[in-house]
């Protein structure tokens, strides 16, 4: 078993671990929980779907001077370049890819290209430079239309639903393949809110599709109104449930995901969600109460393509992943999730 302090360290004495799509959503994140737990994360984005200034907040959120590479993940020549140049990586944690369901059914090649793309050149690198660890960003989306609640690892995969879920199902498999130690493979449930500081955020391209930048912006008045896609399901309430999890919670565990590594070599698969769903029309009570704002709502018809209830058995992560569990609630997340949009609204050059 390796301890912490055999990890391979850079010019500090941190372990330095790559992570790809570190300018992301869950990376920016991430980043600076790896940051905060005595890692030397180091940044490589191809900003394709994020935006250079969050690298600034980054590095400002952790008083430190973050590395950060632009090169996309499929460019292997770029891409070795930066292994030669930083030195030993101890781990990599695999955001980066693209992850619109809808762009993934009209451009389902550049996805296939993209997604599987970037992690076979992550792959081979990482057997190139022998770097132990590797984290996958994953979905519960390859569950598809989930029979048994909550949803376990174990349960059968469905995600020919998109070309999107496609990627992370083959993703999956090619890790699953090819490394039987070191590799952790985490599905994520519905990752919401924002960093506390309301230094970082979500970030959505054009118009929003998930349920929660669609809420803020509606209340900033960026769009008039929030559509609940579907009032008519055999829910509590008749909306659509799912398992929002708090993206600082969802960061840390991959924290945790590298410390499981450290007990236990083997290659896993773990879902990271709350264990707890909550209706579409509890989300937007929430976020009303919390904060003090009236959302005009338009109940609509079912949005295609979206199940009825998907939530998580977090069991497994709860005890194997180093006792992680999701701390924070709804409320803080619709509330950090405000405190982001208000933020924006503010002023941050969207250019930049
Ligand atoms: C979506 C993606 C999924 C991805 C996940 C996390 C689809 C079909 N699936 O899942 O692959 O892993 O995001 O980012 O897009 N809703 C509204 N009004 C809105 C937006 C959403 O009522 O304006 C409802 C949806 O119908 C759904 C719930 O809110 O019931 C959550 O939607 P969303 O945030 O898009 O997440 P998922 O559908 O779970």
């Amino acid at each position: 078993m390796k301890k912490k302090s055999d990890m391979k360290k850079g010019n500090s004495n941190r372990p330095k671990i790559l992570v790809t799509g570190g300018a992301g959503f869950i990376g920016s994140h991430t980043t600076v929980e790896l940051w905060n737990a005595g890692y030397e994360p180091v940044i490589v984005d191809n900003f394709s779907n994020s935006k250079k200034w969050v690298v600034i907040s980054i590095r400002e959120l952790t008083s430190s001077g973050i590395r950060c590479y632009d090169v996309d993940c499929c460019d292997q020549t770029n891409m070795r370049k930066v292994f030669e140049k930083e030195g030993q990586f101890y781990g990599i944690i695999h955001f980066a890819a693209y992850k619109s369901v809808s762009e993934s059914v009209d451009q389902p090649e550049l996805y296939y290209s993209n997604n599987i793309g970037a992690l076979k050149c992550i792959m081979e690198l990482k057997e190139e430079f022998g770097i132990p660890d590797l984290i996958f960003s994953s979905s519960a989306t390859v569950y598809g239309d989930v029979k048994n609640l909550p949803v376990t690892e174990n349960a059968p995969l469905g995600a020919a639903s998109s070309p999107y879920g496609v990627t992370k199902q083959l993703g999956e498999e090619l890790l699953l393949d090819a490394f039987e130690t070191g590799a952790i493979i985490l599905r994520y449930f519905n990752p919401i809110g924002a960093h506390p500081s309301g230094l970082l955020g979500e970030l959505p391209a054009g118009t929003p599709q998930n349920l929660v930048p669609f809420i803020t912006q509606t209340a900033i008045g960026k769009r008039k109104a929030l559509k609940v896609f579907g009032t008519d399901y055999n829910t509590s309430d008749g909306t659509c449930i799912r398992d929002y999890i708090h993206v600082v919670d969802l960061a840390r565990a991959h924290l945790s995901a590298l410390g499981r590594l450290l007990v236990d070599r083997k290659t896993d698969i773990f879902n990271v969600g709350t264990g707890r769903g909550y209706s579409v029309k509890e989300v937007v009570e929430t976020f009303q109460k919390v904060n003090g704002i009236t959302l005009p709502v338009i109940y609509d018809a079912r949005r295609e393509g979206d199940v009825e209830a998907v939530y998580a058995d977090c069991t497994k992560a709860n005890q194997l992943l180093l006792n992680w569990r999701a701390e924070y609630s709804l409320d803080d997340a619709l509330m950090h999730a405000w405190k982001w949009e208000i933020r924006l609204a503010e002023g941050i050059d969207l250019a930049a």
